[in-house]
This record gives C-alpha cells, structure tokens and sequence, in this order.
C-alpha cells in the first residue's frame, strides 16, 4: 500500500464494489484500498471477490470479499444495508458489474434487452437507491456509475449495449441533480477500450485477438487501449473529495475514440 497523501485520501471511508473479481472493478477496489478505504469487495464469482480482498488485505488494506449477483435486487440491498451497518457508515458505492450482447436490432431479442437492462440499468438503481439511504442521512457520499463511452456515442451492431449505456448515464445525471443539495454525488464512469475479459464477447466476433488489436490501433486515436489501472485513478479521483465540487459528470476515458 501507497504512504502519505494518497493513502490518507480515503482514510476512514467505506466502499462497496460490484463486479469487483476481475478487470476494471478489481483495479479500482484496490485503488480506493490503497488510497485508505476499507472496501467490500463483490462478485458475482465469491472466490474471486475473497482472491481480490486477499490480495488487498497481503498489501496492508482493508477490504472483505463477497459473493454477490449484482441483478438480485434483494441480495444486493442486503449486502449494501449489511456494510453500511457493519461499518456505521458508506461513503463510496462504485456500482460497476455490467453486461455486453452484440447485435443490431434484429439480431437482439426482446429477452436480451430485458438482460441487459436488468445488469446495466436495474442494478445500478437499486444499488445507488440502497447506498442512498445510508449516505443522504450523513450528508455525504460518492456514488459512482459504470457507464462506457458507448453511453456518449453510438457503436455498430451494439443496441442493447448502447442504449442501455446511454441510459445509466441519464440516471447517473438525474441522481445528481435531485440528491446535489443533500451532499451526495453521483458520477458515471465511462471508459472506452479496456483490455480485460470484458472484451472476449467482441473479440470473437472480430476474429481473435491480433485481429481485435488491429482494430482497436486502427480506431483509437492513442493507438492502443488502456490498462485496467488507468481507469482506477479516475475510480478514486471521483471517489475522493478531489472531485468535491463535480457531480452528474460522465467522465470519459477512452484514448480519444468518441472524438
Ligand atoms: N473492459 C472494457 O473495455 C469496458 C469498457 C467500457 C465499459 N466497461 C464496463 O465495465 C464493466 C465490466 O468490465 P470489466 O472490464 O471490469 O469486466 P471483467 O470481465 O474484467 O470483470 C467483470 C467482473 O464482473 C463480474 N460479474 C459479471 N456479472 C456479474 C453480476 N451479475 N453480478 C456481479 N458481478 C458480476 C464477473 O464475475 C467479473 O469478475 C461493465 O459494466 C462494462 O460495461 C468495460
């Protein structure tokens, strides 16, 4: 773990993490452990969420690993309402665990859209409406929303994917709007090409990997894509109170490619 400024920057504060086993959300919850939060590590996978909390309790953080299916809405208020007891408090929930079906609109089914909806707009309601109860009575709180830069721009062959994106980001907006004047913060994050399994899906449909390489150097103004660790900077900078003043903000990280 990181000494000095950067640890004490989240020294004492509580995070809840979804989809936190692998890639992007596992980057960022030991990103917000080193920064000093203890965190709640969740996942749809229990020995992965209990590997990452591991990991980050070996490097001196704080942290307990969950199993946890971020679509079941009473499991995930349970987990949340259950830490913000525990703790006495939640200051950060980075609703992150989200899902991709390709297709254009006559390859997507009624049914997939429902799934897509019920990982990449439902939860993230549900779990910010049951983080909210616990941060809006203290007066603080940072909730953070995975979005994607498809959120800001409109992919091929991606509908359920680009609208429901699309959508999260509109709520994310509408969270901080009403919950502003309550000292609550709701951002949403929106990387581009990250380089985790997330992308296997796409990778596939492109050919393989050397092909989807290609593609990603060809379309990305940076050339390349990112690491899960540079989106968890931006994870704890929205986190912390270095963004204090910033809320309804979709923080776009992507090498330049919705330019
Ligand atoms: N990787 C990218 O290029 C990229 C780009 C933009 C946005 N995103 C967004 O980031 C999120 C995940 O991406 P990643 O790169 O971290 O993925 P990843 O595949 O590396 O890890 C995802 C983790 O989420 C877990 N998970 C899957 N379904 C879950 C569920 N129902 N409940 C709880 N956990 C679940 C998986 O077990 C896995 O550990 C998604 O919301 C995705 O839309 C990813």
């Amino acid at each position: 773990m990181r000494a000095g400024a950067e640890r004490d920057m989240l020294q004492g504060r509580v995070a809840f993490v979804t989809g936190a086993g692998a890639g992007i959300g596992r980057a960022g919850a030991l990103a917000l452990a080193r920064a000093g939060a203890f965190v709640i590590v969740s996942d749809l996978d229990p020995d992965r969420a209990i590997r990452v909390a591991d990991e980050i309790t070996e490097l001196g953080g704080r942290a307990k690993g969950l199993g946890l299916d971020a679509s079941d809405d009473l499991a995930l208020i349970a987990a949340i309402d259950a830490a913000a007891v525990r703790h006495g408090r939640l200051d950060i929930l980075h609703s992150h665990a989200g899902i991709q079906i390709p297709g254009a609109l006559e390859q997507v089914t009624a049914d997939d859209m429902d799934l897509s909806w019920r990982l990449n707009v439902r939860a993230h309601f549900v779990a910010a409406r049951a983080a909210m109860a616990h941060m809006r009575p203290r007066g603080r709180g940072s909730i953070i929303i995975t979005a994607s830069n498809s959120g800001v721009q409109y992919d091929r062959e991606m509908i359920a994917y680009a609208t429901t994106k699309h959508a999260v980001i509109a709520m994310a907006r509408q969270i901080a709007a009403d919950y502003g004047r309550f000292g609550v913060r709701c951002n949403a994050l929106c990387p581009g090409f990250v380089d985790t399994s997330f992308n296997a899906g796409f990778e596939r449909q492109m050919g393989g990997r050397t092909a989807l390489e290609g593609y990603v150097a060809g379309q990305i103004p940076m050339g390349r894509w990112a690491l899960a660790e540079e989106i968890a900077d931006s994870i704890v900078y929205l986190a912390s109170d270095r963004s204090s003043f910033m809320t309804g903000h979709a923080l776009v990280i992507d090498g330049g490619e919705s330019l």
